[in-house]
């Protein structure tokens, strides 16, 4: 692939880029494994990845790593890809801490299995003071329940004819303190937002690339970068 890191504008990166990882499912099978084996393989890539994205100066990198629907799958793979998290983080945590990763997680605990969860929250306080990159992970995530969330909270708490403003809604969203994205990948060359940061996605530039998440490497995210500075952004606006 050509050397798109030595073309990027260090002055026009992206604060927030949140990537759908798509694919392992079907990286899987065209190699005749089992399907857990392409999302294996698809945790492998998650840290070289933030290690590109940290070191061109991305802010705040959101992975898509389990979505509400995502139970719908067989019970086997779903049990497979919380193992997989745990371990992730068990065999991560000091790595990550050491590169001075913030880690966050976007989603509802509800559900997620105690000992996933466990190394999860162990994870958000060891790195809460770190400020090198910010990792939220979308765990267990729907775009459309983090709004609501917030409204349903809003709700309980307003005055009497008191009304949502988009200020008030953004700080009411899971994380506030993470910014709208300004670049968001697809892998897989699936063209859809399968309900990912809805409200934050807004103006958000949405490249999608036909490559499967296992198959992804630090050359894919520049080239989507690439992608990204080429585009005008006007936010409505002329
Ligand atoms: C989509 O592939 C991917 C997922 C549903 C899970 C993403 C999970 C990982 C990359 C691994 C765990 C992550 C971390 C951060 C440790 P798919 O199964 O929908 O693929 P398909 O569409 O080809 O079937």
């Amino acid at each position: 692939m050509k050397d798109y890191l030595s073309q990027l504008d260090p002055g026009n990166i992206p604060a927030h880029v949140a990537i759908i990882m798509d694919g392992n499912g079907r990286w899987a099978k065209k190699k005749s494994l089992p399907r857990l084996e392409g999302h294996r393989r698809g945790a492998e890539v998650v840290e070289a990845v933030a290690d590109a994205a940290a070191r061109v100066g991305i802010r705040y990198l959101s992975l898509f790593a389990f979505s509400t629907e995502n139970w719908n799958r067989p019970r086997e793979e779903v049990r497979g890809l919380w193992e997989l998290l745990e371990l992730f983080f068990q065999s991560h945590i000091r790595k990550i801490d050491e590169k001075g990763v913030r880690v966050l997680f976007s989603g509802v605990f509800k559900g997620i299995p105690s000992s996933t969860r466990k190394v999860i929250e162990e994870t958000l306080g060891r790195t809460a003071k770190n400020n090198r990159i910010t990792l939220n992970f979308c765990v267990n995530y729907g775009g459309r329940q983090e709004v609501l969330e917030g409204v349903n909270i809003w709700l309980k708490k307003r005055k009497e004819g008191e009304l949502l403003t988009e200020k008030k809604m953004a700080s009411l969203l899971w994380n506030p303190s993470l910014p709208d994205v300004d670049l968001m990948i697809r892998t897989s060359g699936e063209y859809r937002i399968s309900n990912f940061m809805l409200w934050r996605l807004a103006y958000a530039e949405l490249v999608f690339m036909n490559v499967l998440w296992p198959d992804f490497r630090a050359s894919h995210l520049y080239r989507a970068l690439y992608d990204y500075q080429k585009r005008e952004r006007r936010f409505g606006g002329l």
